[in-house]
């Protein structure tokens, strides 16, 4: 799949170890294999994503299956609507754990994820799993109009006009977000009066197709899963030190997990 200059939004040729446009502006694969594709208006006005120890995290409860519901149900909708060769857009694509399972199951997809953190892509790359990585911002992203089958986008910021520009006519894209259920009985410890999440699918006018939900129930053996896990959810950044200290001391967790899958579809052309 064609990638496009952040600078001038020309398409980049490969050429050896870097990629370069009509204008002459060349972008170096790194050591690990991705492209860091984010030019400096790019940055303003965004922190730069999440930190080596978020990514880390991240890899080390995903690489364990938990929330292999989740990808099943990603994987679900991908076969049901998409040829095998299918072009794949992984949104804001964190370590690559969805992307490159999805990879693995459809070998002739040609998938790129992009995220904004250095350290996401940097640990997806190295997964070696054939997909294509980059280093880019939501708000501009590196890919031609109308050049996506399938998106997917688990747990991120939204931006209907790029979404609505990537994808072909009658593409498809498809929002994760955590179900009514979801972690309840993290939240149990964490909190003294905890609430159910709301399920709001993101505002937008792509045209909705379709609600699916994907359920099931975990447990974590060790107090590390428990915290990787924590570490991955807003809940990290607003918990009360009291609530922070009660899960420290947590042996075992069973607990919901609980995904609400809303599917858009872009309009045919007419
Ligand atoms: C909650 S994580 C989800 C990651 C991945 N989708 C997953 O489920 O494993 C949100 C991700 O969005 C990325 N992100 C945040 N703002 C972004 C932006 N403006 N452009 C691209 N990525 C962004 C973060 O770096 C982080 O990796
Ligand atoms: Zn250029």
């Amino acid at each position: 799949m064609t990638l496009l200059c952040p600078v001038c939004s020309q398409a980049l040729c490969r050429n050896g170890n870097s990629v370069r446009c009509e204008n002459n502006h060349c972008f170096d694969f790194a050591k690990e294999g991705y492209l860091n594709l984010l030019a400096g208006n790019h940055k303003k006005g965004s922190d730069m994503g999440d930190n080596k120890d978020m990514a880390l995290s991240r890899r080390a409860f995903l690489s364990k299956g938990y929330f292999d519901t989740l990808l099943g149900a990603v994987d679900d909708v991908f076969t049901s609507h998409c040829k095998e060769d299918a072009s794949v857009l992984d949104i804001c694509c964190g370590e690559g754990y969805y992307s490159a399972s999805l990879k693995q199951r459809h070998p002739d997809a040609d998938i790129i994820g992009f995220d904004l953190s250095k350290e996401m892509i940097r640990l997806a790359a190295k997964r070696k799993s054939g997909n294509t990585y980059v280093v880019a911002n939501l708000f501009h992203i590196p890919v031609p109009d109308s050049s996506i089958d399938f998106a997917f986008h688990l747990f991120a910021p939204f931006d209907e006009a790029q979404f609505m520009r990537v994808l072909k006519p009658g593409g498809i894209l498809v929002t994760a977000v955590a179900g009514e259920n979801h972690l309840w009985q993290m939240k149990e410890i964490l909190y003294e009066n905890p609430y159910k999440n709301d399920e709001k699918p993101p505002r937008t006018s792509i045209p909705f197709a379709e609600k699916q939900h994907a359920d099931g129930r975990i447990v974590l053996d060790n107090n590390e899963d428990i915290f990787s896990m924590f570490k991955m959810t807003p809940y990290f950044y607003h918990t009360p030190s009291e609530g922070i200290a009660k899960l420290q001391q947590v042996p075992q967790l069973a607990t919901d997990i609980s995904f609400a899958l809303y599917i858009y579809q872009k309009p045919l052309a007419e």
